[in-house]
């Protein structure tokens, strides 16, 4: 299929194509037997969808889509210990939350440890297929995996779909691979395959030879406080160079900059002052730009992009020269929680769990996530090179205090101390194998 050298039958579907549904069923599991773990997974590891499942017409396809990914302790306890060549991987993401910038504290205390051995990742449109399928994964299992956790994550409703829950349009920046992305878009990054797949060129790290095709799958669970976040962005709202903005709307323009795009998914970098939806929707143009065109001034002007937005700290372009195909990693993440209420609203505060169930892959996750969230949301010195300190990276950046410049286009060495309004509640590094190494490695 697709043309590719890559066996695509053979490579979990999340990773590449994603499974692109309204539902996303994550199932953190801890395994009380391997015996009987490994025997249930050779008969269920038909019902591990591929990417060649994903890329076949929507009638030959499952009900759901189903994958699956172990953590190091998981692996361990199947009996497996290869060094699978990733010092984050196999010290799990506990023991790496503080360098991360979490509060511990605020970690719930499923993930707080290595008592997660794996998870399946679910997607479907339907609840009853979600329903039927758990079923079909507790009776094949049994007693041999307890459930730790369950994040029922799914898109937002009628037109919010798509969007997380600060209200932006999600999902369009991911990294194409070559021999593999159909159709390269305009602006979009081309990275190795092997930056995202084990053993593939690009990934330089010898490891064994089971793990190839397989891929490391970074998971955080994000809660998101996005009263608190609206408040915020009007109690700081700021204004265009016509003075025409009501609060409203500068607060829109203030957390368009703090994303560094508009809640549609326009760009801030092509339409700095107000969003465009028509661009913000048009996947040849939403992602064909790399703050170069202001030259020189690449160094000073904060005007149509803040050095510390979210989308310019986590992939900097031409901050970089454009020249950085290391530091990618593939974004597959879903919101969870319910939609804030009236009385979320009018109070300002958050009273119900809602977030990002974020998730990504890399084939070295010092390179990917790891890279991005400690070098370059949380490095106030990150994009380098500039004539001020950029600051901390508002949305996800973390580190005390966390201060900004640049948010403001009027007066742009203005800082600001932001309040955090993602929250780290827990995550897990995981590896995913290809299809064949549950069979002839992992299952028995
Ligand atoms: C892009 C939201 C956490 C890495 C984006 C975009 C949004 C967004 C709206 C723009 C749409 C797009 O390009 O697809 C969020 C929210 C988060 C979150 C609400 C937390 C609740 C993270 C974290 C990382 C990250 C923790 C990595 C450390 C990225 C990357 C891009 C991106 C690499 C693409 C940048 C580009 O290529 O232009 N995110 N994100 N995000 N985000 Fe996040």
């Amino acid at each position: 299929t697709n043309g590719t050298f890559l066996p695509l039958q053979n490579i979990q579907g999340d990773i590449f194509v994603g499974m692109k549904k309204q539902l996303e069923t994550f199932y953190f599991f801890h395994i009380n037997d391997a015996t009987s773990f490994k025997t249930a997974l050779k008969s269920y590891v038909p019902t591990i969808t591929s990417t060649a499942t994903l890329l076949s017409p929507a009638s030959s396809q499952p009900l759901a889509f189903v994958n699956i990914a172990f953590s190091s302790s998981g692996l361990k306890e199947l009996g497996i210990t290869d060094n699978l060549g990733d010092q984050q991987f196999s010290s799990g993401m506990y023991a790496d939350a503080t360098n991360l910038g979490d509060s511990l504290s605020n970690w719930k205390s499923t993930y707080a440890g290595t008592d997660i051995h794996g998870v399946f990742l679910m997607g479907t449109d339907q609840t009853s297929y979600i329903t039927s399928y758990l079923s079909d994964i507790e009776s094949t299992f049994g007693s041999s995996i307890t459930q730790l956790d369950r994040i029922d994550a799914a898109a937002r409703p009628g037109s919010e779909a798509g969007h997380e829950h600060f209200g932006f349009l999600d999902g369009i920046s991911n990294p194409a691979i070559s021999g593999f992305s159909m159709n390269v878009l305009p602006g979009q990054a081309i990275v190795p395959p092997g930056i995202i797949l084990i053993g593939r060129p690009g990934d330089a790290t010898i490891r064994p030879p089971w793990t190839l095709d397989g891929t490391f799958m970074a998971f955080r669970r994000l809660q998101q406080k996005v009263p608190e976040f609206n408040k915020w962005t009007l109690d700081n709202a700021i204004q265009n160079e016509a003075k025409t903005l009501t609060v409203q709307q500068g607060a829109d323009y203030l957390s368009a900059r703090m994303f560094g795009r508009w809640k549609s998914g326009a760009p801030t970098d092509l339409s700095p002052e107000v969003d465009d939806p028509t661009l913000g929707a048009d996947p040849q143009r939403n992602n064909n730009f790399d703050f170069s065109h202001l030259g020189s001034l690449l160094i000073s002007d904060q005007s149509k992009c803040p050095f510390s937005a979210h989308i310019r700290k986590t992939n900097p372009r031409a901050d970089l020269g454009d020249l950085n195909t290391i530091n990618h990693a593939i974004r597959a993440g879903t919101p969870y929680g319910p939609e804030v209420s009236s009385s979320e609203s009018s109070s300002n505060t958050t009273t119900q769990d809602r977030g990002l169930a974020f998730v990504e892959y890399q084939s070295n996750i010092g390179n990917g996530f790891r890279f991005q969230q400690i070098n370059w949301a949380n490095t106030a010195n990150f994009p380098p090179l500039k004539t001020v300190t950029p600051g901390i990276e508002p949305i996800v950046g973390q580190g005390s205090p966390r201060t900004a410049e640049g948010l403001d286009p009027a007066n742009q060495s203005k800082g600001y101390t932001i309040p955090q309004f993602v929250i780290p509640t827990g995550g897990e590094y995981f590896f995913m194998p290809s299809i064949s190494a549950l069979t002839s490695k992992i299952a028995a």
